[in-house]
């Protein structure tokens, strides 16, 4: 990058196999500058998360990146965890190392504000987990807002569920937060599961991590199986969606993702759907104002790339 620095970039995630994979593509990739990391319960717990977060930074060799503590539940006081998914430890499978750093002792909805407010240019905000601690920064300091250049997630779907019939994790676990986002006249780009079933780790993939002569490539081949395993259990998949660093590669690389802009709500109530986006794709709401870029269409093999490249300079450097 001949000294030019990447645009600013905030992480809130689960850690979690698909975001430990986005926090590695972040901080292998010069066209981001990590500014902070910071993690809310879903995959598991938020204790658990914090500790996944800190040991994947010290597997990247990234010590420098603060981290901070954030929800343990959604707003409405719930805590829909996904073990069933990622494990025990909510980062299953290979041994990590011990984290050589701490955890900020300011949490993490005060570390968004203090990086956001610090930076000399808007920050982007990348959420790959419930999206309660974004929803919380708006609710308390609005003022912000004018230091945000958009909010990209991973979370809904144009399609059907995978936690419910109808609702992806994310939103599941926190539709109130995700209904403060989609309001907040922020730029808001979803990263649903339409696109992120796109973004399989095939044999092929998983074969290019093994292949790597590093720790940080094997590991995550092997976070790849552990993953994998889950989703042939639960949804038959042949091959795990990596769904989380699809956020983070849409930023790297703009042409990895196709988009449509389109109103989006998220279903609060609902007998038996709640935590569902609705996504308005082909206008049948008149009267309401797109809010919201759509990821519709993957370049696989132009992402996996992105994060082969990153992985392995991450790997080569560690
Ligand atoms: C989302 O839920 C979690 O399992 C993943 O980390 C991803 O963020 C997919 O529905
Ligand atoms: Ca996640």
């Amino acid at each position: 990058m001949g000294g030019r620095r990447g645009r600013p970039l905030v992480i809130d995630c689960d850690p979690g196999h698909d975001d430990a994979v986005a926090l590695l593509l972040a901080v292998g990739s010069p066209e981001v500058d990590l500014r902070a990391v910071t993690t809310t319960f879903g995959n598991c717990s938020v204790e658990d998360a914090t500790r996944n977060a800190l040991q994947v930074l010290t597997l990247a060799g990234v010590l420098d990146v603060p981290v901070a503590k954030g929800a343990a539940g959604s707003l409405d006081g719930g805590s829909t965890l996904g073990n069933y998914v990622h494990g025990v430890s909510g980062l299953d499978g290979p041994p990590m190392p011990e984290p050589a750093f701490e955890v900020e002792s300011v949490g993490a909805v005060e570390l968004l504000r203090r990086v956001i407010e610090s930076s000399d240019e808007p920050v982007t905000v990348a959420a790959t987990g419930p999206i309660t601690n974004v929803a919380r920064l708006l609710l308390d300091f609005p003022e912000v807002k004018s230091g945000i250049r958009e909010v990209i997630f991973m979370g809904g779907s144009t399609e059907r569920g995978n936690h419910t019939p109808t609702a992806e994790f994310n939103t599941y676990a926190d539709p109130e937060a995700l209904d403060v986002v989609l309001r907040s006249g922020l730029t808001v780009r979803m990263v649903g599961l339409n696109l992120t079933h796109q973004a399989l780790a095939t044999p092929a993939v998983v074969d290019r991590m093994a292949g790597m002569n590093h720790v940080v490539g094997q590991t995550c081949a092997a976070w790849m199986g552990f993953f994998g395993a889950s989703y042939n259990r639960v949804w038959e998949f042949a091959a795990p969606p990596v769904h989380d660093p699809c956020t983070i590669a849409a930023l790297i690389d703009p042409a990895v993702i196709d988009w449509r802009e389109a109103f989006v709500a998220v279903e609060l109530g609902g007998s038996w759907t709640r935590g569902t986006t609705v996504v308005d794709l082909h206008h049948r709401y008149a009267e309401q104002r797109p809010n919201t870029q759509v990821a519709m269409t993957l370049d696989a093999d132009r992402y996996w790339n992105l994060v082969i490249d990153a992985v392995d300079r991450v790997g080569r450097r560690a």
